[in-house]
């Protein structure tokens, strides 16, 4: 594995499941896989989850790390092609990157979308410069629109607590008073249509995801009747991903205090099959969830994080078999 960005750069999800099963079971059976290998994170963007368990997972197959914080530390980086260096930015990503590379075996990169320029975000432009010009495997640890490592976790935890063989799974959008990416819930979306589940999507008329991921996904603009029966709701804010009108790309459309109704409450999940609540984490509790949900004993969000060491050992297992 080259590059790890897409679902589909992962390959068959039931051999995937297996192989995170296989590290559960002995999350050091690779542990000299990745002697005198570096890993360099490179995070653009803060993280605690990603930080802890992508460098942990290196820890499990014996790599070397080093964290490279960028905005804390570096030269300030300039992204864009033919600007007048005359700002704050001291270097530029096109010379960074390859330095990056001579330092190191893997790259992740921590890049979040800006949210101003739809279609520089949507090509993945930043990960894919890493991909061309630092010569090494490159993954998404949180991009501008997709966070695969935090699905594939998410996947794991589905498959770990279901109670049906194809269970319904909800992902629903709820507020947040900052306008946040697309990645968490497009990268859901896409694992989730390729995984065997019976998938919906609830959200307010506006927030419609990218059809790159969803496919062709029900969409149920009625939370309730989304909810019915949900053996897994999936709680994230998105802002406008901009789809029907690319001009609201970014935006929040409405104030949040107007959409409080969309907030997941006992209520809530009152209309389910006795659902576990999940999300990525950070949550604002208020606001995603309430207290008594969070922490009711069908909340799966700390195994969800406690699986992002699994699915980072997975992904960097992969990529290690592959340049060896
Ligand atoms: N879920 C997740 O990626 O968390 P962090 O932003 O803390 O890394």
């Amino acid at each position: 594995m080259k590059s790890f960005l897409n679902v589909q750069d992962m390959g068959d999800l039931r051999q995937a499941l297996a192989e995170a099963q296989e590290i559960k079971a002995d999350r050091f059976k690779y542990d000299t896989l990745g002697k005198n290998k570096t890993l360099l994170m490179v995070f653009f963007n803060n993280s605690l989850r990603t930080r802890l368990s992508t460098q942990k997972a290196a820890m499990n197959l014996g790599m070397n790390v080093i964290v490279l914080d960028v905005n804390a530390g570096a030269w300030k980086l300039e992204t864009e092609r033919g600007v007048i260096m005359d700002g704050d930015k001291s270097e530029h990503l096109l010379e960074a990157i390859p330095v990056m590379g001579c330092y190191c075996d893997v790259i992740g990169i921590r890049s979040f979308a800006g949210l101003t320029d739809r279609d520089y975000d949507y090509a993945e432009t930043v990960y894919h410069q890493f991909l061309k010009y630092s010569g090494k495997p490159v993954f998404a640890m949180e991009t501008a629109t997709v966070h695969p490592l935090q699905a594939f976790a998410d996947l794991i935890t589905i498959e770990e607590h279901k109670k049906s063989n194809r269970p319904k799974v909800v992902l629903t959008w709820a507020p947040h008073p900052k306008s946040l990416p697309q990645a968490v819930p497009n990268s859901f979306a896409q694992w989730m249509n390729a995984a065997d589940v019976d998938f919906v999507i609830t959200h307010p008329e506006g927030y419609e995801l990218d059809p790159k991921f969803v496919g062709d996904v029900r969409v149920e603009y009625d939370q309730k009747k989304a909810f019915e029966g949900a053996d897994f709701i999936y709680a994230k804010n998105w802002s406008c991903p901009g789809v029907t009108n690319p001009g609201d790309y970014g935006k929040i459309l409405h104030d949040y205090h107007q959409m409080m109704r969309w907030t997941v409450d006992a209520e809530h999940m009152s209309w389910t099959n006795n659902a576990h609540f999940m999300h990525c984490l950070p949550v604002r509790r208020g606001m995603i969830v309430t207290d008594d949900v969070i922490e009711a004993p069908t909340s799966l969000v700390i195994p969800e994080a406690a699986n992002r060491e699994i699915s980072a050992t997975v992904v960097l297992k992969r990529i290690l078999q592959s340049v060896k």
